[in-house]
């Protein structure tokens, strides 16, 4: 038998082999460097009983039914010409660096290597990769599987849909296995790659829970499964039959492990922390997320030089600092039922092409960023009229927003949207993309996520200065596969803040505020009918990374003064705050929704809390702060009392001024806002004093 362990900071893997595949003996806190891995291994090992076979079968990385695995396997393969292959494979060899290994087992012509990696961040990556000496035809590959603690009572799922993204949903254990699946070709609103597994009395600030996201676009699968003897398993890949084709190699995304015993906030700052600093390669890392305007919820697709440039004036005046053109500037897009493909600048709507908007916008100090979707294509538009065939699925599918997927698998499809963009960029001093992806595709296939990451790649390499937004109807492509290769996500086409706060705070718990946009809309919510007042708008987007999307023409002055105010304020804390760790906070009131975001050092914080509908109870429940030092004090200041109702007596005494405390009172006692009507954001500003 061998062992090896794996350490990051924050957990521990351990592993095992003997004759059959590796298998993990540990998945969790970090285990003392005494830690006799053979002991771990035999304390492992159960007994036997009646009912089961004459011997236990492991749960190796890839459990399979040729080593008596009656449970969900995590290879399923055939033959090219699909006969069912059920391989016998056998551990054969261990490489490993500093940080990371590699264990190869073989068997029936197969080489299987799981590659495992421990990040400075605190995650562990994990992968699988097949090798074989025929082209054969892989259903499932398991990037791994990894044991789970029994006597966890749910795990957290997360799911939603468009307008409402990110919801947590606890499911809980009982024998069986549970499929969770996103089978519309991108990882979606509906079933995102992320899963937590909480250990009983697990909170946002407390407890231990482990937690997976599957680094990939185009759609996974988890697996959850409790056996028949009581041992649980998970295991994560791509969705089943992702591998369209007969092949030689095939191997799974990275799937990301982070272990908590600090609550689910230790796992938010472990993810927050890795998006952040390991996987997104930002073009200029010294350079501040700029204050975007984006004109889609302002003008829609009715494009003219006039009204946007007297928009990019008061966006300017307001503090933004790159103006992003969205949907609507290419040729015939009228509406969303045609054109796309059609990359070259609509006349009608821009005789002199981009370059007088572009002036302006410039002249005013702002950058300028534009809106593509060039994975896809409108059956109207000359593009697709071209090359009918450049389209992925049968002729007869059911359109999505009007529109197809070009087959991204093709090389002369990814060549020709390459050229397209490229002309765009080399005419126009553009520095950001918005790039969008609408439809639910017809089909599941790893290689048009391939053909798109090749395609974001390439240009990435042609025009390194170039910033890139994934947006797929909002939150539809969140993943840290399209995050290693953009900047920004949408998190949600829905700017109604009430909805947008649970949905930043719930995402929170796998993206940092740097990389999540917010933007102010219109008073009256275009995709709810909600009215909300600037205040709470406003604040409501300063938590992430801010913008307005709206008709700037419509703000009153008084709407307008705020709107400054907010801007300049996040300007001048946006240094820290998009490099703070948002931690969750338990709040005792649903009604209200709380997180602190504290800064890499520990000494200043902020405290957003959001009442979003009305309480139960009279008087605002005591809100606990965490990750402060209980021996420091703290110096707090309420930023915006003014926004108390008049049935605010404003008696609580952050109301009247600072307050300074202990970290320890202000964790354990929790500090007092003032009353609020529904649609307040209370920030309050904490600072550490010098001792
Ligand atoms: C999607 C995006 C929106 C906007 C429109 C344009 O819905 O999520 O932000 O860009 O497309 O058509």
């Amino acid at each position: 038998m061998t062992h090896w362990r794996i350490d990051a900071p924050g957990q521990t893997l351990a592993l095992a082999a003997g004759d059959g595949l590796p298998r993990v003996i540990w998945w969790g806190a970090p285990l003392p460097p005494t830690e006799d891995l053979a002991a771990l291994e035999a304390a492992t090992r159960s007994d036997l009983t009646g009912g089961m076979l004459d011997r236990l079968p492991d749960l190796t990385l890839c459990p399979l039914p040729a080593a008596d695995w009656q449970g969900q396997p995590g290879l399923e393969v055939a033959e090219a010409d699909g006969t069912p292959l059920h391989p016998r494979l056998a551990f054969a060899r261990a490489e490993s660096g500093p940080g990371n290994l590699r264990l190869v087992s073989q068997g029936d012509g197969l080489t299987l290597t799981h590659h495992l990696q421990a990040h400075p961040t605190g995650i562990i990556t994990l992968s699988a990769e097949v090798q074989a000496n025929r082209p054969l035809r892989l259903r499932w590959l398991a990037a791994a599987a990894l044991p789970l603690p029994q006597q966890d009572a749910e795990m957290i799922e997360v799911s939603g849909r468009w307008l409402a993204e990110f919801h947590l949903t606890a499911t809980p254990w009982s024998p069986g296995a549970r499929l969770r699946e996103s089978r519309t070709g991108r990882s979606g609103q509906e079933h995102p790659p992320y899963a937590l597994f909480p250990e009983p009395g697990c909170t946002n600030t407390q407890g231990t829970a482990r937690a997976l996201h599957f680094a990939w676009s185009g759609g996974h699968r988890m697996l959850a499964e409790e056996l028949p003897d009581g041992r649980r398993q998970v295991q994560m890949g791509h969705a089943a039959g992702a591998w369209t084709a007969p092949a030689t190699r095939f191997r799974t995304a990275d799937l990301i492990a982070a272990v908590s015993t600090t609550g689910l906030n230790g796992i938010a700052a472990t993810f927050q922390r890795d998006i952040r600093d390991r996987v997104i390669r930002w073009p200029d890392p010294a350079r501040p997320r700029p204050v975007h305007y984006n004109c889609w919820e302002a003008v829609y697709f009715d494009h003219d030089l006039a009204t946007l440039a007297d928009i990019a004036s008061r966006a300017a005046a307001l503090g933004a600092e790159r103006f992003v053109l969205d949907d609507g500037w290419f040729k015939g897009r009228d509406n969303d039922t045609s054109s796309l493909g059609d990359w070259t600048v609509d006349r009608r709507k821009w005789p002199d092409g981009l370059h007088p908007l572009i002036a302006h916008v410039r002249s005013l100090g702002m950058t300028f960023g534009l809106w593509v979707e060039p994975e896809m294509v409108n059956p109207d538009s000359d593009l697709y009229r071209a090359h009918p065939d450049w389209a992925l699925g049968p002729s007869d599918q059911t359109t999505g927003r009007n529109q197809m997927v070009l087959d991204m698998g093709r090389t002369e499809v990814r060549d020709h949207l390459f050229a397209a963009l490229s002309e765009l960029l080399n005419e126009y001093p553009i520095d950001y993309l918005k790039w969008d992806h609408n439809r639910l595709l017809p089909v599941v296939d790893a290689a048009q996520t391939e053909g798109a990451y090749a395609l974001i790649d390439r240009l990435r390499a042609a025009y390194p200065a170039v910033e890139i937004e994934s947006c797929a109807s909002g939150g539809g492509r969140v993943d840290a596969g399209i995050l290693a290769r953009t900047h920004r996500v949408w998190l949600s086409d829905c700017l109604d803040p009430t909805e947008r706060l649970r949905i930043q705070h719930d995402a929170a718990l796998f993206l940092p505020a740097c990389v999540t946009g917010s933007h102010v809309g219109a008073r009256k919510a275009h995709t709810t009918g909600r009215d909300q007042p600037i205040s709470y708008r406003a604040r409501v987007a300063a938590l992430r990374h801010f913008g307005f999307e709206m008709d700037l023409r419509a703000l009153t002055e008084d709407e307008a003064r705020t709107l400054a105010e907010v801007t300049a304020w996040w300007k001048a804390n946006r240094a820290w705050l998009m490099r703070a760790t948002i931690l969750r906070l338990d709040s005792a009131d649903p009604a209200l929704t709380a997180e602190m975001h504290l800064s890499d050092s520990g000494d200043r914080f902020l405290v957003a809390g959001g009442q979003a509908a009305t309480s139960r109870q009279i008087l605002p429940r005591p809100l606990r702060l965490t990750g402060l030092d209980p021996a420091a004090r703290y110096r707090l200041r309420l930023t915006n009392a003014q926004d108390a109702p008049p049935q605010s007596r404003r008696r609580a005494a952050l109301a009247n001024g600072p307050l300074i405390l202990s970290g320890r009172a202000l964790m354990d006692q929790g500090i007092l806002l003032p009353v609020a009507w529904p649609a307040t954001l209370w920030l309050v500003e904490g600072d550490r004093l010098p001792t």
